[in-house]
């Protein structure tokens, strides 16, 4: 079973509160989205391998450690997901970005694909899918599979609200994959929105509505 991490760091659960705000305006949701991810990033990577390389400082020569060469993919999903993209960018500025757009069926909540651009080599990159909401799990569990169909075989999913019923869809279905996010809340309302939750991640990061 792939593990769930919960990163309640104060900062994070700070930023998460005025994100959860509806007096929160586009700007500053889309700023406080990028910071969180940022915050979030640093836990995603802590397992990446490091490698011993030869540097000089001002006054002698060491062994120091940088990152080996790990090739990562970030893969939002459209379009939610974009506002997390800065932010992991910031800090993995060498990983390349795929797009899986997927939009919910008003009727039957169910995902259906409408896009899809991913680097070529993704079976060799660790993948990072992002989506603010994971709600009833659908979505998330449709992307990393249409992922894994084209190869990938590294995946970790990034949520900064997940609903149980989402934590547990994608468990079930992707036992192999990590899920990290800032807050688990408690339901879904009859529109599959989670409560209390954000209201609708997209709308809120690009005025919409
Ligand atoms: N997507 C959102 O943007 N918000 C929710 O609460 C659920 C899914």
């Amino acid at each position: 079973m792939g593990k769930v991490v919960i990163l309640d760091h104060p900062l994070i659960k700070h930023k998460l509160t005025f994100i959860r705000d509806k007096n929160t305006g586009s700007k500053e949701f889309r700023e406080l989205v990028k910071e969180v991810s940022m915050l979030m990033a640093y836990e995603v990577t802590r397992d990446l391998p490091l490698e011993d390389i030869n540097i000089e400082t001002p006054v002698a020569e060491t062994k120091s450690q940088v990152i080996a060469g790990k090739k990562l993919g970030l893969v939002p999903i459209l379009r939610a997901g974009l506002g997390m993209v800065d932010g992991m960018l910031n800090l993995l500025p060498a990983a390349k970005v795929g797009h899986v757009g997927l939009y919910r069926d008003p009727e039957t909540f169910k995902p259906v694909e409408y896009y899809c651009k991913l680097p070529q080599d993704i079976e060799e990159r660790e993948l990072i899918v992002l989506d603010p909401m994971l709600a009833t799990g659908g979505s998330a569990v449709a992307a990393i599979q249409f992922l894994k169909n084209k190869g990938a075989t590294n995946i970790k999913l990034m949520n900064l609200i997940a609903a149980s019923e989402g934590l547990e869809e994608v468990s079930k279905a992707h036992p192999d994959v990590d899920i990290y996010v800032a807050g688990v809340d408690e339901r879904l309302n009859e529109d599959a929105y989670i409560i209390p939750g954000l209201g609708d991640a997209g709308d809120r990061l690009f005025g919409t509505k």
